[in-house]
């Protein structure tokens, strides 16, 4: 695991980003596994900006998100396929049909896990994996655990990862309880993982670093991972 340290958030959010151009310039058909939350909007905006300069092409590019929450339809505002449609795939020429994320309204939950695995596998599994972390050490929604767990799951969230995300609901009783996530197997099995962390995440980032690999501190195990860098800002 390797760590670059930035003096901005804006500075490490462009260096991911440039990991993404670069990845579909060579490959451009890679499969990009992406990411919610706050940490990665400027990386989203970075894309959509060398997408209108002409210095990318999504029109192959095909995507799989890490996580989306259980209960919430697409059409929500705070689901994670309404996110990405907002920051990304609306303003790029990615084919909607090469997107995708968990149905967080599946009614047959287990298969729709094994549907999203067997997917992602039969897509050829992931060439770059973004990660956030959860001020826990969650990655995608892998809370902390007494094992790691391998395949895509429903977790049920911790209430500090609740209280974290109430912050984009109404209030706090509307964040779903549960989610839809690859494992930390999934995660473990892309090609390179790219991490993005704010100085936000600094306690979290030291023990990941200086802590035994441990499911307590599920973003620890990615020490045993071969091409996984972690982009800090301070
Ligand atoms: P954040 O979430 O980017 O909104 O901080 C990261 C995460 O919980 O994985």
């Amino acid at each position: 695991m390797k760590i670059i340290e930035f003096n901005s958030h804006k500075e490490a959010s462009e260096a991911c980003a440039k990991v993404l151009i670069s990845q579909i310039k060579s490959k451009p058909n890679s499969v990009l596994g992406l990411a919610t939350g706050s940490t990665p909007i400027v990386i989203y905006q970075n894309l959509v900006e060398a997408y209108n300069k002409g210095e990318v092409d999504f029109n192959e590019v095909r995507s799989v998100n890490l996580d989306e929450y259980y209960g919430l339809s697409g059409n929500h505002n705070q689901s994670y396929r309404y996110f990405m449609q907002e920051h990304l795939f609306n303003k790029v020429n990615i084919k909607p049909s090469n997107t995708h994320l968990p149905n967080g309204t599946a009614q047959d939950v287990r298969k729709e896990c094994s549907d999203y695995e067997n997917l992602i596998n039969d897509i050829g599994g992931i060439d770059v994996q973004l990660l956030g972390i959860g001020l826990n050490g969650h990655i995608g929604f892998n809370e902390p655990s007494d094992y790691f767990a391998d395949k895509v799951h429903v977790e049920d969230l911790q209430q500090s990862t609740i209280e974290a995300n109430s912050r984009l609901f109404d209030n706090i009783d509307e964040v779903p309880k549960r989610a839809f996530t690859m494992g930390i197997g999934t995660i473990m099995r892309a090609k390179k993982v790219i991490l993005l962390a704010d100085k936000n995440k600094i306690d979290i980032i030291d023990k990941v670093i200086n802590s035994e690999v441990n499911p307590q501190i599920p973003a620890s195990i990615l020490k045993f991972h071969p091409d996984t860098t972690i982009y800090f800002s301070r």
